[in-house]
């Protein structure tokens, strides 16, 4: 008896004790199973980009530019962005590139799916129901964390949640239109309220890291304030990408997404029309607010800055990108409404990252040259900054907003090198000592 309690008190404890130790705790492999496990608030992860499932279903209407592409027509639902070495073993890269195509509505100012398309994410809610689809790099999905949160006593399912998202869509900020968003905020919050209700209505820590810290950080801004105060304890995001944004997604859309999409034998130029169907392709692009005047892209004839970036989709072939970017983009830009909930934010500085993207010949096809400058290899210090000042400027978010800067901890890195990744694991656990 006397035993379980000590058990349970012991994440708390933890902090009290030397830090050698501490860390021991969390690296070692000898721990007590279950540890302090009625103690743990309830954590619902929401991972990068690339991890989510999509499963996609082909119905009558469905036009396939090839009638290949037509073979799934009227069999139910399969997996088309699950096992990327599926797509080459059955010679769909092709028509996957077709399917996962969206297309901006400018009567709706929303996205859909290509007519006859129709998607769904499974695995909603289970935090293991979502992995990297490349091979070589299995731990850019929160793999190593997941473990280290089992390891404190976490169970999957139970205390320990996922919340995969369609990766092709950005969360909305509060009163823009998406369909895909609001049915996902929608699951997001009955997930939170059932894990609530479990552990005897305590309140649950939302994780999002990259992407998915910009998911998670919209999930909570776009939920009523009072069920904010109710639901959530604490928000924690690592290498979030946010809408002060950054140089690297300028990149991909001009030149194809680079390391972003594993597809077997595609090269970035062949995934290049897929990925500017996508919101997400534009929507963490450089702010004016954040990078001013300075040049970002660099050609003989002229310079782009953040403020020239519609002259810029226009330059790359991508006109269509134009009006999304201004009535879904731009406006995201200037949001910065904090989410008055306890938050912290940590982010890899001290990393060579894309700065300025020299094409001098204006050849968007090719990789650019690029400039370097500090942040965490993807994400410029700069932007980090930015978030920083905003969120402690705010008079409700102030007290309960806490930045860490992890020197050279990188964007992918940071939630599966050992040390970032201990660094992590400590600010969830004061995350759960912390009474409120
Ligand atoms: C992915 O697909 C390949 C090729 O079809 C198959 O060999 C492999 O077992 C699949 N992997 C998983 C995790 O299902
Ligand atoms: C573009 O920017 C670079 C670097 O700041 C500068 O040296 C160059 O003169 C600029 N070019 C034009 C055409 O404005």
């Amino acid at each position: 008896m006397a035993s379980t309690s000590l058990l349970r008190l012991l994440p708390l404890l933890l902090f009290l004790l030397p830090r050698p130790f501490r860390e021991y705790y969390l690296s070692g492999s000898h721990q007590p199973k279950d540890v302090g496990v009625g103690e743990l608030h309830p954590i619902v992860v929401v991972p990068g980009v690339s991890c989510s499932d999509l499963e996609a279903r082909l119905t009558e209407t469905y036009r396939p530019s090839v009638p290949r592409c037509g073979a799934m027509k009227g069999k139910g639902w399969f997996g088309i962005w699950e096992n990327s070495s599926d797509l080459l073993a059955h010679d769909y890269v092709q028509c996957f590139e077709e399917q996962m195509s969206l297309v901006y509505d400018p009567a709706i100012n929303d996205y859909r799916n290509l007519p006859g398309v129709e998607t769904r994410v499974p695995n909603f809610g289970v935090a293991r129901g979502f992995h990297e689809k490349n091979p070589f790099h299995p731990e850019w999905c929160l793999t190593r964390l997941i473990e280290a949160l089992e390891r404190i006593g976490y169970r999957d399912g139970d205390t320990l949640l996922g919340a995969p998202y369609d990766i092709r869509h950005a969360p909305p900020i509060p009163g823009q239109p998406s369909e895909v968003y609001s049915r996902y905020f929608a699951r997001f919050r009955r997930l939170v309220e059932d894990a609530s209700k479990r552990k005897q209505h305590k309140k649950v820590i939302i994780f999002g890291h990259s992407f998915g810290g910009n998911v998670a950080l919209e999930f909570v801004r776009n939920a009523p304030m009072a069920w904010r105060q109710k639901y959530i304890k604490h928000l924690i995001l690592a290498a979030p990408t946010l809408s002060a944004g950054f140089v690297d997604p300028v990149k991909n859309l001009a030149s194809g997404p680079y390391n972003l999409l594993y597809v077997p034998t595609a090269t970035a130029l062949s995934l290049r029309p897929m990925w500017r169907s996508f919101e997400t392709n534009i929507a963490n692009f450089p702010s004016p607010a954040v990078f001013g005047d300075t040049p970002i892209v660099i050609t003989k004839q002229r310079n782009y800055s953040s403020h020239d970036m519609e002259d810029f989709l226009a330059a790359i072939g991508f006109s269509d990108g134009i009006e999304p970017f201004r009535r879904r983009t731009l406006p995201k830009m200037h949001y910065f409404e904090a989410p008055m909930v306890p938050m912290t934010c940590i982010n890899g500085v001290g990393n060579r990252t894309p700065q300025q993207l020299v094409y001098w010949e204006s050849d968007f096809d090719e990789l650019p040259e690029i400039v370097y400058g500090d942040g965490d290899g993807d994400i410029n210090l700069v932007s980090m900054l930015a978030f920083d000042k905003e969120m402690g400027q705010q008079p409700r978010q102030k007290g309960q907003f806490k930045s860490i800067k992890l020197d050279k901890a990188q964007h992918g890195a940071i939630v599966s090198d050992e040390w970032a990744l201990k660094r992590v694991i400590q600010e969830i656990l004061e995350a759960n000592r912390i009474s409120s």
